[in-house]
């Protein structure tokens, strides 16, 4: 027994060396840890249980039946807990093939989205890899193609999110993109399809791979990536914050801890948080983190599309996804990429049983041929289709603007909205006073007193919450420093909110 107790610590001692202590080396030189280190971080101290850890790859070509087999295979594959509740993990180990895929390491990552599907947990990929195992050809591919449906199956049924900690190609960037979030490393994590020398090849551009995806490409420009952290450390750690917004699955409820923060909470610095002038723009950040509990918000996104803000909150204990126009950029206005980014995360709500908390203060869509040429017709539809077909509790507060089709999009009332609430200093209405004025009233656009009247008149009716109140668009007129206990009332209301759409194979979202 002491022999074989022995025989299978040596072989563990070996599988946990992957590819051997010089790469490991390697990796902490570069500034990364490696793929074990990384799930310790993850989960709960000593949570960790292991799958697989003697998988070793079949294949022969290419000089792969000579050597040692590494067992493990480059991924490394399991469950564990995050603050207590179960996760399932795999982590590609770059040290082994540069973390490449082979049959062999697909299946292993198969086995945890099964059981991950099965057992309705949240999964979770830190990468790694260097994409399809070229010596294997298409039982790699064949191995992505696994991986990628199985992505697509627990799509909206339980929580996928990939974490990209190193340069990454082919299929280990298709995999994270059909996810529900993807989250970078700073200087040291890449995502392309084709890395850098192939693009000098085809293209004959000469880029860095930094240029060509790093982590500050995805976070702002193409907006593949929700968010970068300075090293792996506080990724995930945050990756532990995050996990605890969210449910195990859309079959569960929303995640209950214990909050310190009152909800009946007033906040009487709200009441001065619209600026005396229509046009000065304020932080709508500033709402978010003074109603949600002790101000703590997850940010998705920030770093694109910055005239909309969407992230993780909590009022009473529990998670609720906030959607707010930023008038500090743009002044709130929605274009494609604010609605793009807000739809997806309306709709990953919706799938996971989020109560939405949308604040409004919107002067309408962005008006021009760099937007209507790149489809702000179909993208602006998307947060449309998104609120509209979302049966979780909404509940919507109008600070300032609503204006134009953005009123009817933010979650309004038509839009099937369970609360629509407005601040005094709210303004409904198909445009601004000065839009609205010189149209109407063209034929005395020369006629300043005459026009000032105009004005006048269109301000006294329209920009207020008053006319949107008295047919009923808006429940109630509320006070801002009133507006937590407001919302957690609400939301405490809307707790078991039963509504469901019509049976549809899936709906037909404009792409
Ligand atoms: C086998 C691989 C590998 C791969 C890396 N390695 N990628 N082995 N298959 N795909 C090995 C290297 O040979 C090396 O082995 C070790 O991993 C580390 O790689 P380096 O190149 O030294 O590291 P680095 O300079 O950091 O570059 C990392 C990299 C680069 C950017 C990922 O290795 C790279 O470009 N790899 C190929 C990427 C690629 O084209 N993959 C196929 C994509 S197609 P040693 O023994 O020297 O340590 C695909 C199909 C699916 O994925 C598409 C689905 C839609």
């Amino acid at each position: 027994m002491k022999e074989m107790l022995k025989t299978l610590q040596d072989r563990r001692d070996r599988a946990v060396l992957g590819g051997g202590q010089a790469r490991i080396d390697a990796q902490h030189t570069r500034g990364k840890l490696t793929a074990r280190e990384r799930i310790d971080l993850l989960l709960d101290h000593g949570s960790f249980e292991e799958f697989d850890m003697f998988v070793q790859h079949r294949s022969t070509d290419f000089g792969m039946d000579k050597g040692e087999k590494i067992p493990g295979d480059g991924v490394v594959t399991g469950w564990g807990t995050v603050n207590g509740r179960t996760v399932f993990v795999y982590a590609k180990d770059f040290t082994v093939f540069g973390g490449s895929l082979s049959e062999t390491h697909a299946q292993k990552i198969m086995k945890i989205q099964d059981m991950a599907l099965k057992n309705r947990a949240p999964i979770i990929g830190l990468f790694d890899a260097g994409g399809a195992r070229i010596q294997e050809g298409v039982a790699a591919l064949g191995g992505y193609a696994e991986v990628f449906q199985r992505n697509v199956m627990a799509s909206g049924v339980i929580p996928q999110i990939s974490v990209i900690m190193g340069p990454c190609a082919g299929g280990d960037v298709y995999s994270p993109a059909m996810t529900d979030f993807i989250f970078m490393v700073r200087d040291t994590s890449y995502m392309f399809v084709t890395g850098p020398d192939v693009v000098k090849t085809v293209t004959n551009e000469t880029v860095t791979a930094e240029e060509l995806g790093g982590a500050s490409v995805h976070t702002t420009k193409s907006s593949v990536a929700d968010r970068a952290y300075d090293n792996d450390l506080e990724a995930l750690l945050q990756m532990r914050r995050l996990i605890d917004f969210l449910p195990s699955s859309n079959r569960d409820d929303v995640p209950e801890w214990p909050s310190f923060d009152d909800a009946e909470r007033l906040d009487k610095s709200l009441d001065t948080l619209i600026p005396d002038n229509p046009n000065k723009p304020y932080d709508i950040r500033e709402l978010i983190l003074k109603v949600a509990d002790e101000g703590d918000f997850f940010e998705i996104q920030g770093a694109h599309a910055a005239n909309i803000v969407t992230g993780f909150g909590r009022i009473e204990g529990r998670s609720v996804g906030f959607v707010a126009n930023q008038p500090l950029v743009l002044a709130g206005v929605l274009d494609s990429d604010a609605s793009r980014k807000a739809a997806r995360f309306v709709r990953f709500c919706d799938a996971f049983n989020i109560p939405i908390v949308t604040f409004v203060d919107v002067p309408g869509f962005l008006p021009g041929t760099a937007q209507e040429y790149g489809g702000l017709i179909k993208h602006g539809a998307k947060l449309l289709f998104a609120y509209a077909e979302a049966t979780v509790p909404k509940v919507t507060v109008i600070t300032r603007k609503a204006f134009g089709g953005a009123y009817d999009v933010m979650a309004s009332k038509h839009l099937r909205g369970d609360f629509n609430y407005a601040w005094p200093t709210a303004q409904i209405a198909v445009m601004g006073a000065k839009g609205a004025v010189e149209i109407i009233f063209r034929a005395d656009i020369k006629d300043a007193e005459k026009i000032a009247v105009r004005t006048k008149e269109y301000e006294d009716r329209f920009l207020s919450p008053f006319a949107a109140a008295e047919r009923g668009y808006i429940d109630e007129v509320i006070m801002p420093h009133a507006t937590r206990k407001r919302l957690a009332r609400a939301l405490a209301m809307l707790r078991h909110k039963d509504v469901e759409n019509p049976w549809k194979k899936h709906d037909n979202i404009p792409l």
